[in-house]
């Protein structure tokens, strides 16, 4: 094999190793690295996220995992000034730079530096939660989406979006079973294996009706 070829293939290689690496590795993605999260996100655009949250002037959102805020500024303005965003992350950088740019755009947010596996919330808190291209850095992803259950309140939702790419992506098959193992239930998904959003619902309604 020629040098060329064989320099190719040992990158190739090692891109393949530090991603199977990264895969049994979970672990947040360092603020240090936020150019990652900073990059268009390709079919889990805004407006997808908007389609499928459907969010409503003055409900209480639960974003987790926000990094520099991608979603964060506008799904603040969808639900208005009467609206409650909350944002939740293990990194205070990343909190850190969401509200800077949330003050720059007169945004009002609530941060909170927490694990996703262990929320300090009380049950029933929000209308909605959402994550993006977050679960798969959560070792233990089956605690995080039981915590998220808990914290809808009944006749909530909640809505994952991952990206083909990311060395953490979760497959909709893997999500929809530790949904389901939640008590959540399927409603919608927009997007295909390259990138989607998937909608679960908490059963009950907003009386904690089932
Ligand atoms: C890849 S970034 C995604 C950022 C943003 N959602 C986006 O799509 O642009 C993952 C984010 O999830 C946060 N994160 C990772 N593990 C977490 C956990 N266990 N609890 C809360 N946040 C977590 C990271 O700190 C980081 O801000």
């Amino acid at each position: 094999m020629s040098r060329p070829r064989r320099l190719l293939l040992g990158a190739v290689l090692a891109i393949a190793a530090a991603a199977l690496w990264w895969r049994k590795n979970p672990s947040a993605c360092p603020y240090g690295q936020r150019f990652w999260v900073q990059a268009p996100h390709p079919f889990i655009t805004r407006a997808r996220l908007r389609e499928i949250l459907e969010p409503v002037p003055g409900e209480h959102v639960l974003e987790v995992g926000p990094g520099t805020g991608y979603y964060t500024l506008d799904v603040a303005e969808w639900i208005g000034p009467d609206g409650a965003m909350h944002i939740l992350d293990v990194q205070q950088e990343m909190l850190d730079h969401t509200m800077g740019r949330a003050s720059e755009r007169g945004l009002a947010l609530s941060p909170l530096l927490a694990d996703a596996t262990q929320m300090p919330h009380e049950g029933a808190s929000f209308d909605a939660a959402y994550l993006t291209t977050v679960l798969g850095e959560i070792p233990d992803q089956e605690a995080a989406i039981r915590e998220l259950a808990r914290v809808l309140r009944p006749g909530g939702r909640l809505i994952v979006g991952e990206l083909l790419g990311d060395p953490h992506y979760v497959s909709f098959g893997a999500l929809s079973e530790k949904a389901s193992a939640a008590g959540l239930v399927f409603e919608l998904r927009l997007g295909g294996f390259l990138g989607y959003f998937a909608r679960f619902r908490k059963p009950g309604d907003a009386t904690g009706e089932g």
